[in-house]
């Protein structure tokens, strides 16, 4: 019976925020916790920003407040990009229900412009966007947070610290994107991975000569999350949305080494011992 009781309150209690990406909610529980700060991370290509505009465009159709940040785009081009979804970025941004801080062009006349990769200029004018949109519950992307560290890696986990912390207090829900390539993961995953409630990893690999795209939920605090790989498509005209599971696992990608390396051998060896050898 207590069991029960605990099971139900925990429901109650946990306010989720849907991501408008079809067939992921389920693999989180029914979306992410309000106030959360999660990472999504990736290598160019794989869909982050698709999507972070899926979350902010569902935060739009439910009357959240919202907020998107763009270091590698222009605002014109994320604009056009979400319309090819479906999503009407414009008439949200005159209806006051989105404001796209652009970090990218900073235009000296417009209100919602950086004009430099400054971690506290973005806080402040991110705090102000929210005074402008008003009261109340409200989503967050910064794409990509990987901009404001570029000259200085080391600095990376102290800045999301002190973005987590100010943040929390303007009832924000963020996803924060991240490059993640292996050769760079210091300067580039580091910083806000371990700061984070959330990590959302995307992947992508080429079978048969066709490229695919996978998410994997790798961390998401208070949520007994899925812990397999499934593949998504981005579709013109719709958007992202999960496709189904796959076979394929987290320990699948990241072999042990002298795993890797007993491969190698056997393939050279394939190679040498071929009859005809052109070499
Ligand atoms: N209208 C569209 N129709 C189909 N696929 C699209 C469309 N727009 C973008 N894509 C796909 O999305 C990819 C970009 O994904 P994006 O989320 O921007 O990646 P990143 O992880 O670098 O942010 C493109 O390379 C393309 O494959
Ligand atoms: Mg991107």
């Amino acid at each position: 019976m207590r069991r029960d009781g605990d099971v139900h309150h925990q429901r109650r209690v946990i306010e989720r925020l849907g991501t408008g990406v079809p067939g992921f909610d389920q693999l989180i529980g029914g979306g992410i916790p309000r106030g959360f700060f999660v990472a999504v991370v990736g290598e160019p290509g794989v869909g982050k920003t698709v999507f972070s505009i899926h979350f902010i465009a569902e935060g739009i159709r439910v009357g959240d407040k919202n907020i998107y940040v763009t270091t590698e785009e222009s605002r014109d081009s994320l604009i056009k990009q979400s319309s090819m979804f479906g999503f009407d970025f414009e008439r949200a941004i005159n209806d006051r229900k989105l404001v796209i801080i652009d970090a990218l062009m900073g235009h000296r006349d417009d209100p919602w412009s950086l004009h430099e990769l400054d971690v506290d200029e973005l806080i402040n004018k991110i705090i102000e966007a929210k005074r402008y949109l008003g009261y109340g519950r409200a989503r967050l992307v910064i794409d990509s947070m990987s901009a404001f560290w570029l000259d200085k890696p080391a600095m990376a986990r102290k800045y999301s610290y002190n973005i987590k912390r100010v943040l929390y207090r303007w009832d924000f829900t963020a996803l924060l994107t991240s490059q993640y390539a292996v050769t760079t993961s210091l300067g580039f995953g580091f910083g806000i991975e371990h700061v984070a409630d959330g990590v959302i990893r995307f992947r992508k690999s080429i079978v048969k000569g066709r490229m695919h795209r996978y998410v994997i939920v790798e961390k998401m605090r208070q949520t007994e999350h899925s812990l397999t790989m499934h593949e998504i498509e981005i579709v013109n005209g719709k958007g992202m949305r999960v496709v189904g599971s796959t076979e394929y696992r987290k320990e699948d990608f990241s072999l042990p080494q002298h795993v890797t390396a007993r491969m190698i051998v056997s393939e050279l060896k394939k190679l040498i011992e071929t009859p005809d050898n052109p070499i």
